[in-house]
C-alpha cells in the first residue's frame, strides 16, 4: 500500500480511486480534453494578417496541409520513411505542382498549385527551356477577366528590366494613361485630332545595312502598305495590273519627292493612280491600259485621302519616332466606334506600318509589341499579313509580340477553312510558344482544347478561372497563374471605373 502513496503521478488528483473503470475512464478524457483547452489557450493567437495584404496572397491551404479526410493526415496512416532520387519520385508521385520557370524574369504573381512566386520572360526562357522558340504570346479570355491589365503589368514591369513597350493598336485609349506613367509618348488619331502618321516615312538606315539595299528594304514596305490599304478597302485580293500599277505610282512619287527634298505621301500616290495619262506614259508598251485598270485603286486610296480618315494619314508625321522612349501608344479610340471596322483597320495599317518601320532596327534592343483587342483585326486578311511578317521576324528582331483576343475561336473567325484567312490565323498560333488562356465561354472550351491540345483537366480548370487567374502554357508546360495587382497598379488599370460610377447612387 506504500508504493501506491507514493506514485509520482497526478491522475489520483483527478481519478477518484474508488470509481469504477467506466468513470474512471470518462474522467481520464475530460482531464485529456481540459488539458489541450489549456495548452491551446496558451499558444498565441493565429498569426494577424496585415491590414490591406491582398487575399490572393494568402495561403490556399493551412501550413498543415489541405483539411479533410481526403488529406490522408488523419494521423493513423504512417509509412516508413523512403529515401529516392527526384527523378524517382517524380514517377512515383506525378500529381506534384511543376516546379516554375525559374526565378529569372517578370514577376507575375502566384503559382497557385506550387505556391510560389511566378516569373516570365520570353527572352531568358529563349534557349533555355525546350520547344520554347519564339517569345511571341497569345492572351485569351472573355470579358473583363483581366487581359489587358497583365498585358498593362507586363508592360510596366518590363521597362524595369530596360525593355521598350510599343502599343501599335489601342481601339480604347486606356494605354495612354500607362505610356504617360512610363515617360513615354502617345499619338491620338482621329478625326480633328491634331495628331497625323505619315505611314510612307521611311525609318533611319541601321546601322551595318547597306544604302542600296535599305532602297530596296523601303520600297518593299511600302508597297506592302499600299496593297494592305488597298486590299482592304476593295475586300478583295489585288489583280496583277493592280501591283504594277501600285508600284509605278510609287517611284513616281518617290522619284518627284526625293527631287524636291520631301517625303512621299499617301495622297500623292492617290493622285498618280487617278491619272491615267501618267501611269501609261511611264509604263511604255503596255501604254492604254494600265490607267484603266487602277481605276478602283485610285478610289481605294482616295478614302484615306478625302473620306472619314482625311488628313490623318496625308500629312508629314507630327512626331518623330524616338527609339530612347520607354513606350509608345497609338490611341485609335476615336475611330471606328460605329461598328464600321474598315476606318480602324485602315488606321491601324498606317499605324502598324509606320511603328513596324521604326522597330526594323535589330540594333534597337529588345521591345515588346503588344496588340490589344486583336480579335477587332483577326478578319481582315491584310492586316493579319503584317502581323504574320512581324511575328516571322520577332528572333531576328528582338521583339516579343503579345496578342489579345477574347476566344480562340476568333481565329478561326479569320476565314473558312483552308482559306488564307483562317491559315494566317493558325500560323499566328503556331508560333506563339508562349500561349495565356483566361476564363473561356463553356461554348468555346471544345475549340480551344483542339486548336491548343488542352488535357481534360485543363480544360475544366479553364472554364472555372477567376479574375486575372490564367492557365499558361509555355511550351508544352502548363501553370495555373494568379496575376497579382500592386495597388498603385490598380489604380492605374482600372477599366471598371466607368461601370461604377454607374451604378453608384
Ligand atoms: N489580377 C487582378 N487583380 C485584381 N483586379 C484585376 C486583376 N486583373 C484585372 N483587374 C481589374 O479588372 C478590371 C477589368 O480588367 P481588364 O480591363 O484588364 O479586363 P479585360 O480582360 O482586358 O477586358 P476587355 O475584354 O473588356 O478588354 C479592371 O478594372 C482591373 O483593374
Ligand atoms: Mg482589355
Amino acid at each position: 500500500m506504500a508504493s501506491r502513496t507514493t506514485r509520482a503521478s497526478a491522475s489520483p488528483l483527478f481519478v477518484p480511486r474508488k470509481s469504477d473503470r467506466r468513470t474512471a475512464r470518462a474522467a481520464r478524457h475530460q482531464f485529456a480534453a481540459a488539458r489541450d483547452q489549456a495548452r491551446h489557450a496558451a499558444r498565441p493567437a493565429a498569426r494577424p494578417t496585415a491590414p490591406g495584404l491582398d487575399p490572393e496572397l494568402r495561403a490556399t491551404y493551412p501550413a498543415a496541409g489541405r483539411p479533410g479526410p481526403a488529406s490522408a493526415r488523419g494521423g493513423r496512416l504512417k509509412l516508413p520513411a523512403h529515401r529516392m532520387t527526384t527523378a524517382t519520385a517524380s514517377g512515383a508521385y506525378p500529381f506534384l505542382a511543376e516546379g516554375g520557370l525559374g526565378a529569372q524574369g517578370i514577376y507575375i504573381g502566384r503559382d497557385v498549385h506550387a505556391e510560389a512566386a511566378f516569373t516570365y520572360d520570353p527572352f531568358a526562357l529563349y534557349g533555355r527551356l525546350d520547344g520554347f522558340t519564339n517569345p511571341n504570346i497569345l492572351l485569351a479570355g472573355i470579358i473583363g477577366m483581366g487581359k489587358s491589365a497583365l498585358a498593362k503589368s507586363l508592360a510596366v514591369r518590363a521597362v524595369a528590366f530596360g525593355y521598350r513597350i510599343y502599343v501599335p493598336c489601342d481601339p480604347k485609349g486606356e494605354w495612354t494613361v500607362v505610356a504617360q506613367e512610363l515617360g513615354g509618348q502617345t499619338i491620338a488619331l482621329g478625326p480633328g485630332l491634331p495628331g497625323r502618321l505619315n505611314p510612307l516615312d521611311a525609318p533611319a538606315r541601321p546601322y551595318g545595312v547597306s544604302e542600296e539595299d535599305w532602297i530596296t528594304e523601303v520600297r518593299k514596305r511600302r508597297l506592302l502598305l499600299l496593297g494592305s490599304l488597298a486590299k482592304t478597302v476593295l475586300g478583295r485580293e489585288l489583280h496583277p495590273m493592280e501591283h504594277t500599277a501600285l508600284d509605278v505610282a510609287l517611284d513616281q512619287v518617290v522619284a518627284y519627292a526625293e527631287a524636291n527634298g520631301t517625303t512621299p505621301l499617301l495622297g500623292e500616290v492617290a493622285y498618280v493612280l487617278g491619272s491615267p495619262e501618267r501611269l501609261d506614259a511611264a509604263l511604255g508598251e503596255l501604254s492604254g491600259r494600265l490607267g484603266h485598270a487602277a481605276e478602283d485603286l485610285a478610289h481605294a486610296l482616295r478614302r484615306l485621302v478625302h473620306g472619314d480618315l482625311a488628313g490623318m494619314f496625308d500629312a508629314p508625321s507630327t512626331v518623330a519616332f524616338d527609339p530612347s522612349a520607354p513606350m509608345l501608344s497609338i490611341d485609335l479610340s476615336r475611330l471606328g466606334g460605329a461598328g464600321d471596322d474598315t476606318a480602324l483597320v485602315l488606321a491601324m495599317t498606317c499605324a502598324s506600318a509606320w511603328m513596324e518601320s521604326a522597330l526594323a532596327d535589330p540594333s534597337g534592343g529588345r521591345r515588346w509589341v503588344i496588340y490589344d483587342e486583336a480579335w477587332r483585326v483577326m478578319r481582315h486578311v491584310a492586316l493579319l499579313e503584317r502581323m504574320q511578317s512581324q511575328w516571322k521576324l520577332s528572333r531576328g528582331l528582338g521583339i516579343a509580340n503579345l496578342m489579345v483576343i477574347h476566344r480562340l475561336s476568333d481565329l478561326l473567325a479569320a476565314g473558312d477553312a483552308g482559306s488564307r484567312g483562317r491559315a494566317l490565323a493558325e500560323g499566328l498560333l503556331t508560333d506563339c510558344s508562349t500561349r495565356i488562356i483566361y476564363r473561356q465561354e463553356a461554348d468555346q472550351l471544345a475549340s480551344a482544347t483542339a486548336l491548343l491540345g488542352l488535357t481534360g483537366v485543363e480544360t475544366q480548370a479553364v472554364s472555372a478561372l477567376t479574375k486575372g487567374r490564367g492557365l499558361w502554357k509555355v511550351a508544352g508546360r502548363s501553370f495555373i497563374t494568379q496575376h497579382l495587382l500592386h495597388s498603385r497598379e490598380r489604380e492605374l488599370f482600372d477599366t471598371d471605373a466607368r461601370m461604377g460610377a454607374i451604378t453608384r447612387p
